[in-house]
């Protein structure tokens, strides 16, 4: 059975794919969409990033395609639905990257906060003449109410490491997680308005689908409060980059900490500019010790879908379990 890899992943995964014929593109950046039509045409299993186009055309083109394994728990660059149809599984990385991520996620949060990038160009621009009562004055964070938008793995690891920092947390997703969860995290399930009016930091953990493309735009930074600082290490379109970018300008909102962008790998040039907001390059996951797991369970998952047995962590339980 052939394989195809679209970029260089942590040798932990290529090693449990001995027994099969891979290719790994040795290329640094993503695959264009016409290579990978090429280069899925004769091949068993795909294991690809989330930086792939995957959609309808390339798995038409995929004649032999069994398996897709995606190197990220996201896999909105992947058209399911086609995938589906043609029977062919799909799978993600969830769980390995859930605290690595959420580390990521309040340390933008802390270094918005309190300036930490702005604090470091001053630095090196050798611009400090000495303390000062009032440089670069940020937001406490202990004490403060942070609101999470998506409760699920990573958004409820956020929860833990904001009880370290005695914060208040409030969240919202479309459904409310058991009591028990709720006490032991002290979270408070709270409708979006209120979550976006009430919190001093708001960070994001939704997938992007079609209901959360700009779930975060001019309104609903209009609502936050003066001094909010929001967090996104979900993926960039849940945000309009636009209007958040002009809202930093303008004062509607105190920062932010991004390490995901709407047009990736370009980031809006009027947030380039501004000096309330921290851009880290999408590495939520990105640990020596995480991208390995990840290697290891997108290989695995692949194994297991092109072998006939379920894979670990499958998207698509619908071509498994459907009667023939
Ligand atoms: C994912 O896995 O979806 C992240 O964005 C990459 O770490």
């Amino acid at each position: 059975m052939r394989i195809y890899i679209t970029r260089k992943i942590p040798e932990a995964g290529l090693a449990l794919l001995g027994e099969y014929e891979v290719e790994v593109r040795e290329e640094q950046g993503p695959i264009a969409k016409s290579e990978l039509l090429k280069k899925v045409v004769d091949v068993d299993g795909l294991l690809c990033l989330l930086t792939d186009p995957v959609d309808e055309e390339v798995i038409a083109a995929g004649n032999r395609l069994k398996c897709i394994s995606n190197y990220a728990v996201g896999f909105n660059n992947i058209d399911v639905l086609a995938a589906t149809k043609k029977g062919i599984i799909v799978t993600n990385t969830p769980g390995v990257l859930t605290d690595t991520t959420a580390d990521l996620a309040f340390t933008l949060l802390l270094s918005s906060a309190r300036r930490i990038a702005e604090s470091d160009r001053f630095m090196r621009a050798g611009e400090y003449i000495g303390w000062d009562p009032m440089l670069h004055l940020g937001w406490d964070v202990h004490g403060k109410t942070l609101g999470i938008v998506g409760f699920g793995k990573i958004g409820i690891a956020m929860a833990r490491r904001a009880k370290g920092f005695d914060m208040k947390v409030l969240y919202h997703d479309q459904a409310r997680s058991p009591g028990e969860l709720e006490q032991q995290l002290g979270a408070q399930f709270a409708e979006m308005k209120d979550l976006i009016a009430e919190s001093d930091f708001i960070s994001l953990h939704v997938p992007l689908t079609d209901s959360t493309r700009h779930f975060i735009g001019e309104e609903q930074l209009g609502m936050m409060k003066k001094t909010a600082v929001l967090v996104n290490t979900s993926r960039g379109p849940v945000v309009d980059e636009q209007a958040l970018a002009e809202a930093l300008r303008d004062g509607v909102i105190a920062a932010a900490g991004l390490d995901v962008y709407e047009n990736e790998p370009r980031v809006n040039p009027l947030l380039e500019k501004l000096p309330n907001v921290t851009l880290a390059a999408h590495i939520g996951s990105a640990s020596h010790r995480t991208r390995s797991l990840m290697a290891e369970m997108a290989a695995e998952n692949l194994i297991a879908g092109l072998s006939g047995k379920r894979p670990k962590a499958i998207v698509n339980p619908d071509v498994l379990d459907r009667k023939p």
